[in-house]
Parts: structure tokens; C-alpha cells; sequence
């Protein structure tokens, strides 16, 4: 630790204790080097965490420890433990002590696994509320035992190191999607900055039969899948000025939907991207689609952050999650049939208007009454957050069928608006309970149905009504991107998620 590490070690500190150490106990410790030793881990420009520990004789005890809340859960903690343990035996330490407060079990947690263990309370020792403090002390750590374990943590401490280093907030990851009819490739520096993305569409060879079809997606995708990575390597090295594209071993991970979508269409970018991990050695990570969807908020919009709910439609999928901190997701519920996009395809197929139907649909829709027919709100009461849209496409359909057998007309608009605002009422209802009952303040529309203006406003304004924020993010990265495989990708390498060459698709992936 050196002087001009003190404001971001005590700016940690006082986001971090109850009661913090002043900057000017921080200037005071770094000063003295014969009986101290102070360290800390930064990543780039960036000090992520600090540790201190004070000698007395041939006892070691260490004085405080603390990690960036953004930087926990990666081994930092311990990294830092291990170096200050060895610091203190390098000088002779022998034994190592130390006092926590009882309530920070993941504190307790860490000492215990350096080979302190508990040796008595302090009663009352923290001041500003009294909490007890537990004595913590170690054997000699010069014991083979002793020795062993500080070998170990050392070995995990020097791979969590090196694993910061590969991330310093600037690391490049290349993201790659084709899990449905969308084979795209996307480069993004620190997870969120956008440096390149690039989407061929298939739409034009699944439009005549009326939704997405899986031999020709599967198809399409190996055709595609060269020329979409290699457009998106050459954009990158534009943008970042280069003279020629990304070079492959410039990027710090590959990181790839391996489920859930269509099987045929997932291998196909899952085996491009293993071929070049395998040649190149660049790490890979596998994403879940549907978090890559709920990342697409927090790329278009920094300040979107756990805890949320998230309400996923799209042409695949229909469900509500519940994130109540990163990479955490509990789904409270998904479709029992149809996916949302789904239903508005089919009733634009039946009506002959064309693929994809939800934008044709809802076009019509804003020209017609919302009240004109009365359609079924399935589960609309059910009391649990399950959707289900086969029976309102039926009531649709049968009441075409009925309507042309009658020789009547039927009005487009009417029809259109009619179906959509049986949709919106269910999902509208259903989202503001979920935010309700998780308690959040947050909540994020994904999934390429997110682009419906109706709904968009209706929930707005239900979520407003109740106090919670919603987000949205641009049409572009709410249909299927690789941007946000990439935003999503780069969460997962920072927390040092790899995938193995032997990794398969998964078209049934669960979220969490
Ligand atoms: O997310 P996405 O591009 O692909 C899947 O993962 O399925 O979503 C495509 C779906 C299609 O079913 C399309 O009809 C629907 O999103 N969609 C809409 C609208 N725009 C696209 N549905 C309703 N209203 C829209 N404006
Ligand atoms: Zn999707």
C-alpha cells in the first residue's frame, strides 16, 4: 500500500464497516514498515481490496480486510489473506490472530480456511452498538500442517490473481448467438461497451412458412456462421483502429449460447466456438440466452441492476424471473404452451398477413378498439405466475372461422387490438403481483415482443402506479443479438465460469 492508495482504500472502508478507520489511521499504518504489512489488489487503474496485518514478537495479528463490494465472491478475500499471512511468516510470525465481529459469518468463514479457529469472545468490543468480537488464532504456522494449507491458499490466491489480470474493465469478449433464427456475432470491451455486432436475419427463409423452421434455421446458421464472426472481428478492428480485424488471441474470452433454443441451431455456433478456443486457446464461456436477454437492459442502461423482475416474451419464450442479486434468477413462472411472439404469429398466419406477425399485428392494433371482442384472459386469476396463450389463439381463430362461415367481414384492427389487449391485461397483472411480492423496484421487459408499444406503456404505467422503475431496452437488443451474449458472457468470465470442449447444447437450459 502506498500513500497515493489511501483515498480508494479508505473510500472501500467506509463503504464497507460500520465503524471505519479515518485516512488518517490508513497515512499512520503505511508509514510504519518495520512492524506492518499492508498490501492491495488492484486491476488496472482500479484498488479492488486491502489487507494489514501487525507484528508483535512471533505473534501476527491481522488488523483489517476488506474487498470491493462489485470485486466479492471471486476469491479476492483470501488471495489477500494469503498474501499478508506469508508477508507476516516471511518476518517471522509464527502464529496469526486476529478479532472479527460474531455476525460476519463470511469473515469467519475465510479465517477458517487459512486454519484459525475461534478461541474466545470479547463481549461487547465494537463500539457504536457493542457487538461481541470472536478471538481467532492459529497453530504455528511453520507446522507441516500449517505449512501445507498456507500452500494451497497460496496456489488459489496466484490463480485468482492471474484471473483479475485478464479482466482490468477493458477485456475484449467476442459473443456468439444462433439458438433460433438469428446467427449473430458481437465484440464488447468491458462488458459494456459496444465495439461491434453484426445480425443475419433469417426471417426472409422462414417467412412463407409462417414461423421459424427448424432444418432450414440449422441450415442457414452453417452457411452464415463464418461469414458473421469474421465481419464482426473486422468491424472491431475498425473501431478500435487497427490496421486489419481483431486479431482472435487479442480477445480475453469466446463466449457462447449453449441453450436454451432449437438443438440443431445451437450446435452450430457452440461447435464454431469451441473450433476456435481449441485453435487459438482463447477461454470459453457458455451463456444462457434468457440472461443474456435480461442483460440486454443493463447494456443499454447502466444504472439497471439487481434486485429485479424481469418479464421475458419473445418468440421462444414466455416467463417471469425474479433476479435478487447477480447471477441469481428464480423463475416464478413460464408459459404452460405457447410463447407470446408465438401467439401473434400464428394469428397473423391464419389471417394471412405475413411473418413475423407481432409487428403487423400490432400496427393494426393501434387503429382498432381494444373492447371490440371479448378474448379469454387465461390464468388471468390463476394466482401463480403461469401464462397460457393456446387458448386465446383458439377463442382468435375460432372466432375468424365463425365470422367467415357467418360471411361477415372481419375488421383487421378490431381483431388485432382486441387479442393484444387480452395479452397485455394478463401479463400486465401478473408483472406488477411478481414485483409486489419479490419487493423489488426494478423491472426489466426483454424478448422481441418488448418492441410492442402497448404493452410497453400499459406495464410503464401499472409499474409506475406501484413505485417500480421500468426498463426497455432499444429494439435492436431486444430481438436475439450477440451483444448481449457478450455483456452476459463477460459476468460469467469475470467469475471465472469456463466451458469445456465437451460441453453440449443444451435446448432446455434452465435460467438459475
Ligand atoms: O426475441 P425474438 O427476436 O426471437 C426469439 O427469441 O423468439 O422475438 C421474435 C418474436 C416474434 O414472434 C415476433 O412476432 C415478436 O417477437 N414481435 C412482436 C413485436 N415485434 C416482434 N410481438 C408483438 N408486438 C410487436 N411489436
Ligand atoms: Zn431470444
Amino acid at each position: 500500500m502506498r500513500n497515493s492508495d489511501i483515498d480508494a482504500v479508505h473510500a472501500i472502508e467506509t463503504a464497507v464497516f460500520p465503524s471505519p478507520w479515518s485516512r488518517a489511521m490508513f497515512m499512520e499504518e503505511s508509514a510504519r514498515e518495520n512492524d506492518r504489512v499492508w498490501i492491495v489488489a488492484e486491476a488496472g487503474n482500479e484498488l479492488l481490496g486491502y489487507a494489514g496485518i501487525m507484528l508483535v514478537g512471533e505473534d501476527a495479528h491481522i488488523m483489517n480486510l476488506a474487498v470491493r463490494r462489485d470485486a466479492r465472491g471471486r476469491g479476492l478475500g483470501s488471495a489477500l489473506l494469503s498474501a499478508v499471512i506469508d508477508g507476516a511468516v516471511c518476518r517471522g510470525a509464527v502464529h496469526v490472530t486476529l478479532e472479527v465481529r460474531e455476525s460476519n459469518v463470511a469473515a469467519i468463514g475465510l479465517y477458517e480456511s487459512a486454519g484459525l479457529h475461534d478461541v474466545g469472545m470479547r463481549p461487547g468490543y465494537y463500539s457504536g452498538g457493542g457487538e461481541n468480537a470472536v478471538i481467532m488464532w492459529s497453530d504455528d504456522m511453520n507446522a507441516p500442517g500449517m505449512q501445507a494449507r498456507r500452500g494451497q491458499l497460496a496456489a488459489r490466491a496466484e490463480s485468482v490473481l492471474a484471473d483479475f489480470e485478464l479482466h482490468d474493465g477493458s477485456e475484449l469478449v467476442l459473443g456468439i448467438e444462433s439458438s433460433c433464427d438469428e446467427t449473430a456475432a458481437s465484440v464488447m470491451r468491458g462488458g459494456n461497451e459496444l465495439v461491434s455486432s453484426v445480425v443475419a436475419s433469417q426471417i426472409v427463409f422462414h417467412s412463407r412458412f409462417g414461423g421459424v423452421v427448424p432444418e432450414i434455421a440449422s441450415r442457414k446458421h452453417t452457411e452464415a456462421i463464418v461469414g458473421v464472426i469474421d465481419e464482426a472481428l473486422a468491424r472491431a478492428g475498425e473501431s478500435l483502429g487497427l490496421d486489419g480485424p481483431l486479431p482472435i488471441g487479442d480477445l480475453s474470452a469466446i463466449a457462447v449460447t449453449h441453450g436454451p433454443g432449437l438443438v440443431g441451431a445451437l450446435v452450430v455456433g457452440l461447435a464454431y466456438a469451441k473450433g476456435l478456443s481449441l485453435a487459438t486457446g482463447v477461454p470459453l464461456v457458455g451463456v444462457n440466452h434468457l440472461e443474456g436477454h435480461i442483460f440486454a437492459n443493463m447494456l443499454a442502461d447502466p444504472t439497471v441492476e439487481p434486485p429485479l423482475v424481469a418479464l421475458l416474451v419473445s418468440g421462444g419464450h414466455t416467463s417471469l424471473v425474479h433476479m435478487p442479486a447477480w447471477g441469481e434468477y428464480h423463475t416464478l413462472g413460464e408459459t404452460l404452451d405457447d410463447a407470446t411472439g408465438e401467439a401473434f404469429d400464428k394469428v397473423a398466419k391464419v389471417l394471412g398477413l405475413g411473418y413475423p406477425g407481432g409487428p403487423i399485428l400490432s400496427t393494426y392494433a393501434a387503429d382498432g378498439d381494444p373492447a371490440a371482442i371479448d378474448f379469454p384472459r387465461a390464468m388471468m386469476r390463476s394466482g401463480d405466475y403461469a401464462f397460457s396463450l393456446s387458448g386465446l389463439k383458439t377463442a382468435v381463430i375460432n372466432h375468424i372461422r365463425h365470422e367467415r362461415e357467418a360471411g361477415r367481414e372481419i375488421d383487421i384492427p378490431d381483431l388485432a387490438a382486441s387479442f393484444q389487449q387480452a395479452v397485455i391485461d394478463v401479463q400486465v397483472s401478473k408483472s406488477v403481483r411478481a414485483a409486489e411480492e419479490c419487493g423489488v423496484k426494478m423491472f426489466c421487459l426483454a424478448g422481441g415482443v418488448a418492441a410492442n408499444a402497448a404493452l410497453r406503456e400499459a406495464l410503464r404505467e401499472a409499474l409506475e402506479a406501484i413505485g417500480v422503475r421500468m426498463s426497455v431496452p432499444p429494439f435492436a437488443l431486444c430481438t436475439d443479438n450477440a451483444a448481449m451474449i457478450a455483456a452476459a458472457g463477460t459476468y460469467r468470465f469475470r467469475r471465472g465460469e469456463r466451458l469445456g470442449l465437451d460441453a453440449e447444447a443444451v435446448p432446455g437450459l434452465r435460467l438459475g
